[in-house]
């Protein structure tokens, strides 16, 4: 082995395949990929947030940390509901995941939802972004002829949830415009689309995206019913 790379292609190619085969896949990630965000010992309280998305972690953190809620990234995945409702997609994931993990956690799913494309690409926001992207988008939306509506809202969905429990969800939504052509080098999915004020989200820093993103609002309204939960 002569640097850390092959040792890297050693590990993915011949180690983490062997190991996955004898413990389940399952196991192999929620072992190899939990981590810990915010390390803080002042921290009172924490929550495992199931999710293989670094900036929903950050973006989460940001608004739980201030609160004494440490958020522990749990990158294990988890059965995506398809359904037309991210509610009860974020509840099932979370549910799922309680019961399998046997832990409390919480899960955040989010919607994009057109006013001109009658709410598209709404709860099927990632395969989207998946397969036609922001530039898919902005072409569906310059092929709409007689409209300038580029009206759009984020809804983003926090599921929490224990083991034996009906879920419980808190809803966080943003409505903004979609912008003529990506703009900003920040963010993650449809970031550079998604304008407040002529600004996107991908020109914003953490701070000012989390002023007025959905996301903030769905953990602030978490972290309210957390903290009421703990301290009756
Ligand atoms: P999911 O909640 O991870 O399923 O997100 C659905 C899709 O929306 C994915 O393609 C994400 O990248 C995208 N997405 C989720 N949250 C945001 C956001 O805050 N800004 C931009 N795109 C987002």
């Amino acid at each position: 082995m002569h640097n850390l790379k092959e040792l890297f292609v050693f590990i993915t190619r011949i180690v983490a395949p062997s190991v996955k085969r004898f413990l389940g896949t399952g196991t192999l990630y929620s072992i190899t990929m939990k981590v810990q965000v915010v390390p803080d010992e002042a921290m009172k309280y924490q929550i495992i947030f199931v999710t293989g998305n670094r900036h929903k972690v950050v973006e989460a953190a940001a608004i739980c940390a201030p609160r004494g809620i440490a958020i522990v990234q749990n990158n294990c995945g988890y059965p995506e509901l398809q359904d037309d409702d991210v509610a009860r997609v974020a509840a099932y994931g979370a549910e799922y995941m309680a019961n399998r993990l046997n832990c409390a956690l919480i899960v955040e799913d989010t919607g994009l939802y057109i006013d001109v494309l009658n709410g598209f690409p709404g709860p099927y926001a990632a395969y989207i972004y998946d397969t036609i992207g922001n530039t898919g988008i902005l072409a569906l939306m310059r092929d709409i002829r007689g409209s300038d509506d580029r009206r759009a809202t984020f809804r983003s969905i926090v599921g929490y949830c224990e083991p034996d429990m009906a879920p419980i969800t808190f809803e966080g939504t943003v409505t903004g415009r979609i912008a003529y052509e990506e703009r900003g080098e920040g963010g993650f999915g449809y970031d550079p689309i998604f304008e407040i004020d002529g600004v996107t989200f991908a020109s914003m820093n953490d701070d000012a995206k989390n002023e007025v993103s959905h996301r903030a609002k769905s953990f602030e309204k978490f972290a309210e019913w957390f903290l009421k939960r703990e301290n009756p």
